[in-house]
């Protein structure tokens, strides 16, 4: 019996086009005698559809012009999606098997879409509501590493409510780290609101800036070394198997660093002694369990000699063709078909 996978992207967040390519790479790879895939996106004002239409209209993002091949979906259900059926004018239940939510950022990958599919009892890949929820938010994930011994960037938080003291804030944070500091927002990616300050007007500025993208932030001292990414696959007994390395050749891996310039190369393994790469893989599968993850994630490190940093963790990162996860994963054996198959049995076998 063949599966159904509902593989839904696009999305609300500001990784609307990302996820768009992500998808349509997993699509094309998964095992269409395994499964009937269905896709389903959602538009930029958040509307869910089923699209029939070409795959290369998902990885263009242009599926949503194609409107002949949309059918409207009013939301998920117990066993399915509700669809509409334009021929009798009736909405009907359209049964999946698993959900492969391929969306990246809020709205997607931050325990939203997990808790509705939790509600219906609908397996899905990925992390669990509450794992997504504090993965997204760099605060929260950093705060539960800490307690586990974890090292990460020495950090302060602060909240845009009335009694923030901006005076006071830059003066601790002066204090604490000294410049240059980064500034981010504690609930974004793709370094959208992201600011190094090398002096007290930049960390003004930069305040205001991760503000504009999140109610609250969080300043980093400023960690030096390689950017050493791994991934992690596995639920009860996660396992990580590569690491691969980004050089961003930019002052930091910015957003234009990531989408516009191309200076950025990626090494898959890092070039890091062999011994310090198994040491980051162990210390990416101690993040993993630290923060409650189920399926997949790509745990983000500073590597300098040694020393190993987490930094950040993405529950769904990036699946292009070109996105470390599925590489890594690939340099280390894997099919892109057969790691597919594996996440979706890790997504039937997890217990929410
Ligand atoms: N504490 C830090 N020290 C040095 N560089 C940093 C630090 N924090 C972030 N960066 C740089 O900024 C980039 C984006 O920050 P990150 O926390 O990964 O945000 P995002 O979730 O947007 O990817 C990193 O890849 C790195 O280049
Ligand atoms: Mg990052």
């Amino acid at each position: 019996m063949k599966q159904t996978v509902l593989v839904m992207f696009g999305g609300r967040s500001t990784e609307h086009e990302v996820s768009c390519v992500s998808a349509s790479f997993v699509i094309s790879n998964l095992n269409k005698n395994k499964y009937d895939v269905i896709p389903l996106g959602i538009d930029k004002s958040g509307r869910w559809h089923i699209y029939r239409g070409e795959l290369e209209n998902i990885k263009r993002d242009t599926w949503n012009d194609d409107k002949d091949n949309l059918i409207p979906v009013s939301g998920a259900a117990h066993g399915g999606v509700t669809a509409w059926d334009n021929e009798k004018k009736i909405w009907y239940l359209l049964p999946v098997d698993v959900v492969f939510p391929v969306l990246h950022g809020k709205n997607g990958e931050d325990g939203t879409m997990q808790g509705l599919f939790t509600l219906f009892d609908l397996p899905f890949v990925g992390c669990g509501m509450y794992s997504s929820a504090v993965c997204m938010d760099k605060v929260a994930a950093k705060t539960l590493c800490e307690a586990e011994g974890i090292k990460t960037a020495p950090f302060a938080a602060a909240r845009n409510v009335p009694g923030f003291d901006m005076a006071s804030f830059v003066e601790e944070c002066e204090r604490r780290f000294g410049y240059p500091m980064f500034i981010k927002p504690a609930n974004a990616g793709s370094s959208v609101g992201i600011t190094k300050a090398r002096t007290r007007e930049e960390f003004e500025r930069g305040i205001v800036s991760a503000f504009e993208n999140d109610r609250k932030l969080l300043v980093e001292q400023t960690i030096t070394g390689k950017e050493i990414e791994a991934a992690v696959i596995g639920n009860d007994i996660p396992y990580s198997p590569c690491c691969g390395e980004i050089a961003p050749n930019a002052d930091f891996y910015d957003y234009d660093t990531k989408y516009v310039t191309d200076t950025s190369r990626a090494y898959i393994p890092a070039r890091i002694p062999r011994e310090v790469a198994e040491r980051v893989c162990r210390a990416a599968e101690k993040v993993y369990k630290a923060l409650d993850c189920a399926g997949l994630a790509r745990v983000d490190f500073f590597v300098d000699g040694e020393s190993i940093v987490f930094n950040e963790i993405n529950t769904m990162p990036g699946f292009t063709s070109i996105s470390m996860y599925p590489k890594m994963m690939m340099y280390s054996g894997k099919t892109a078909g057969g790691l597919l198959d594996e996440l979706i049995r890790l997504a039937l076998e997890a217990k929410r």
